[in-house]
Parts: C-alpha cells; structure tokens; sequence
C-alpha cells in the first residue's frame, strides 16, 4: 500500500496532561495510536481497537473517551487526559492509583490506564459511589486477570480518602 506522504497529514495541537502538545497526523490516525506512536505516550494501551474492551480510555475535555474511536485530527485544540498525567510532578501516585497498589487491583495491568481514568473522572462527579454503581460502570472495560473485586475495594477506598482531602 503506498505511503501517505507528508502534505496528506495535519498539524495537530492540543493539550495532554496540562502541557501544549503537538504533531502530524494522516486523516484516518486513531487517537489512541497518535499518543502512543506520535507523542510517546504509551501509557494508554490498546486491546480490541473496536471500542469494546476499554483500555484505551483517555479523557477528552473531562469526559471518558475510547481513545480507538477517535481520529487524532478530532481532538485537535481538545484537552486529552492520559494515565501518565494521574501522578504529581514528582511522580508521586494519584489517591487513586495508591488505593489500585494497596488492594492489588493490577495483575499484567493491561486494563489499568484505562479503569484508572474512567474511575478518575466518575469519582469526581460521585463522590460517594455505591458497589453496584461502581460495577456497573466498570462493565465497560474487559479485566481478564482480576475478577474485578480488589478493583471495585480500591475505587471505595479511592472514593473514601478523596473525600478525607476535600
Ligand atoms: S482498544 Fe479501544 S476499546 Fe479496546
Ligand atoms: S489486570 Fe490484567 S487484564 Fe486487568
């Protein structure tokens, strides 16, 4: 197949993680492979590439988006949010990601960057989040190692210590 040449792709410039980003993308570049392959931002996995299982969930302008239904040039002057923009400048773990390390919520972490960032967003907007809520919003992404449970016990226990800080 012939290589798209340069003048086919758009500049892009948007903002990840707080920070003016910007590079080419061909028209029909997903977004999920413009992080990772265009900016290097790995962090954000990709599994189906059909907007089924989940991992490659960033969010755009706040909201949980499926990073592989997406082309790049549609987030052009968005704000993305990616897993590598959870912890602090000093790279110290989000409440969030701390609760996922203390209740083992990870096995081969594939399914991970994109939990985290559907959790990061919903815990904002209920902050007092219920099992049942919480399990229904996670039967958006596919975990195939933990059985879900630690999951579940760090996103109350996330919920819990965000609601000590506020
Ligand atoms: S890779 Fe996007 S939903 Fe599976
Ligand atoms: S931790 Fe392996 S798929 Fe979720």
């Amino acid at each position: 197949m012939p290589r798209l040449s340069r003048d086919m792709r758009h500049p892009i410039r948007l903002v990840v993680n707080g920070r003016e980003m910007a590079g080419d993308a061909a028209p029909r570049l997903l977004l999920s492979d413009f992080l990772r392959h265009v900016l290097g931002l790995t962090g954000t996995h990709v599994g189906c590439e059909h907007g089924v299982c989940g991992a490659c969930t960033v969010l755009i302008d706040g909201v949980p988006t499926r990073s592989c239904l997406v082309f790049a040039v549609q987030a052009a002057g968005r704000k993305v949010d990616t897993v590598e923009g959870l912890a602090g400048p000093d790279g110290e773990l989000s409440p969030l990601q701390l609760a996922f390390q203390r209740n083992h919520a990870l096995q081969c972490g594939y399914c991970t960057p994109g939990i985290l960032m559907s959790l990061s967003a919903y815990l904002r907007t209920h902050p007092e989040p219920d099992e049942g809520a919480l399990r229904d919003m996670l039967s958006g992404h596919l975990c195939r190692c933990t059985g879900y449970t630690p999951i579940i016990r760090a996103a109350l226990e996330a919920a819990r210590e965000l609601r000590k800080e506020s």
